[in-house]
């Protein structure tokens, strides 16, 4: 054999895919993200408590602390990518006292239908590939555990960098495995086995069963860190930061240079 094996993470036409092409779930990359939009559609009523489950019920708590952790002060114009049933947005609103100051957006009508029905900010379909927004319109962009759903992650980078103001921040929260051996296994027993058995038991619905499996598949295959951050700065961001809480939960933070 010639040659040297292809990243799995790059693509042939030079995209940088967040994980590779799942065959459990979908044929191909193209299949990808009509899966990925049934798969939400269809489990939109139950994401907030299967999420509750998943976080042991501090999701919610988490978002609007990181986001404020993160610098997010009131006078800020928010944007809420991949905002879902809006947990993010919600958080902003709170921290921002202004619901006209934060925006939602999300591919998924069911996600869409699910947050309008406890937000009153301005909710938008679209993904983060095409930002239906003026160029430097945000102060701070947020986008919650979907960089694993993205079709490119250096195209979503550069169009979350288009939209901030010179100046603004992005901060892209994703689960990350615990580099520990043990700490790995337990997560795998948690999200491989027990959770998706009780959002079945607990739901009924075999379509938030199938979530949960295809959120353990996306996160054990996920690209590493050091790839998210060097396309990070290969998309113009600078002052990249990386933490880690509680060994899983990732949080990058960058700005767009003034
Ligand atoms: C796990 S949910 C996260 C929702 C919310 N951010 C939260 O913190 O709970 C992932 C969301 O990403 C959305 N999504 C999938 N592909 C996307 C894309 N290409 N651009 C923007 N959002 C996308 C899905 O529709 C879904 O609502």
């Amino acid at each position: 054999m010639s040659g040297e094996a292809r990243d799995p993470y790059d693509t042939a036409d030079g995209r940088a895919v967040p994980h590779p092409v799942l065959k459990k779930y979908y044929e191909s990359e193209n299949d990808r993200r009509p899966f990925v939009s049934a798969l939400f559609d269809n489990a939109a009523e139950h994401y907030d408590f299967v999420c509750g489950l998943g976080s042991l019920g501090s999701g919610r708590y988490y978002r609007r602390w990181v986001l404020l952790q993160s610098g997010l002060r009131v006078g800020m114009k928010f944007l809420d990518v991949a905002t879902g049933t809006g947990m993010i947005a919600q958080g902003a609103t709170r921290i921002l006292r202004e619901p006209g100051s934060v925006v939602g957006l999300d591919p998924s009508g069911g996600m869409l239908q699910q947050a309008k029905r406890t937000l009153t900010v301005p909710l938008v379909q679209g993904t983060v590939e095409e930002l239906p927004f003026a160029s430097g319109h945000f102060d701070f962009l947020c986008m919650g555990y979907a960089l694993r759903h993205v079709a490119d992650l250096g195209v979503a980078f550069r169009e979350c960098l288009r939209v901030l103001k010179p100046g603004g921040r992005v901060l892209v929260l994703e689960i990350t495995l615990p580099r520990s051996p043990l700490g790995q296994r337990f997560f795998r027993v948690y999200f491989e086995s027990i959770l998706p058995r009780v959002t079945r038991i607990s739901t009924g619905s075999a379509k938030a069963e199938l979530l949960m499996k295809y959120y353990w598949d996306t996160i054990a295959n996920c690209v590493a860190p050091e790839k998210i951050l060097s396309v990070l700065k290969s998309s113009g961001f600078a002052r990249i930061e990386h933490r880690v809480r509680g060994g899983l939960l990732s949080e990058y933070i960058a700005l767009k240079p003034a």
